[in-house]
């Protein structure tokens, strides 16, 4: 019998940012779906650790990674072949940012526009390219870039990060019709998710977004995390996609 398009039994997927509050609960979401996950971590030494030893199933390691070094996402790809001699799922979840007014452009310094564009940007251009051989090597593999509404409102934490998001979103189109059929490339694009990902931004201040948009809902990592496992398992047909999860703010 064929095995159910949601049973992920067998595959591999590596989480970039696995340590991240999206990254980890999409690392729960595919690993109860059967895959053996790799958890990416930066510092988060701690929290991959925590995560691996919750993971249900088998198989799963957590690797370090630092995606704004190069070297170090070709390190990570060599220990991925060496450990499971195959990738079919890749979720580039890592991300930085900080709140700087968008009208304040003197705060908006090259330093910070360069590691924002570095991390959100470039890091997952480069992560693809060093995963690319393993990817194909499937011939039905899917990468999820893990975006924002920030790319298509021009809103958010600052102007460089929406820019580099919106910049991801332009690579997810021509990746998907430079990949394909091998590698299916999709984007899922969060609104204000409740995680510490933005510096300073309290519980309260997502509540107030929540209460101003048409769903009435602060969006949680696990509501972000299924929507990557839709586009793992079940929209098989679609590539080069964007799935927006904010509640209906953006509307
Ligand atoms: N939370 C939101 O409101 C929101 C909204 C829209 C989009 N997003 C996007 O969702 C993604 C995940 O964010 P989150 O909310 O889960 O935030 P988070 O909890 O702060 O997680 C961020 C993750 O990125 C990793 N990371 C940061 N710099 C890195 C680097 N140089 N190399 C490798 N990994 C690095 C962190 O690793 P370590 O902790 O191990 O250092 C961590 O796992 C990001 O791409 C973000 O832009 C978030």
């Amino acid at each position: 019998m064929a095995q159910p398009c949601d049973d992920l039994t067998g595959r591999v997927a590596l989480v970039v940012g696995g340590s991240g509050g999206i990254g980890a609960a999409t690392a729960r979401q595919l690993a109860r779906a059967g895959a053996r996950i790799v958890i990416g971590y930066h510092q988060g030494r701690t929290a991959a650790t925590a995560l691996l030893s919750e993971l249900p199933g088998t198989g799963h390691r957590a690797m370090l990674v630092a995606i704004d070094d190069s070297a170090s996402i070709r390190r990570l790809a060599d220990e991925i072949a060496d450990a499971y001699g195959r990738l079919d799922i890749l979720v580039n979840a890592a991300g930085m940012t900080r709140a700087i007014p968008h009208d304040d452009l003197d705060a908006l310094d090259d330093a910070t526009i360069d590691r924002v564009f570095a991390v959100n940007l470039r890091g997952p251009l480069a992560t693809i390219r060093a995963l690319k051989p393993l990817l194909q090597a499937t011939g039905d593999a899917v990468v999820v870039n893990i975006s924002s509404t920030s790319a298509f409102t021009g809103r958010g934490s600052n102007i460089a990060y929406a820019a580099a998001k919106a910049g991801l979103d332009t690579l997810t189109r021509s990746l998907a019709r430079a990949l394909a059929p091998a590698i299916r490339v999709v984007g899922v694009s969060p609104g204000s998710v409740e995680t510490d990902f933005v510096p300073g931004r309290d519980r309260e201040a997502l509540q107030r977004q929540a209460r101003a948009s048409p769903l009435q809902r602060v969006i949680e990592p696990d509501d972000v995390a299924r929507a990557v496992l839709a586009c793992v398992t079940h929209l098989k047909a679609a590539t080069g996609i964007r799935i927006v999860v904010d509640g209906g703010s953006h509307l």
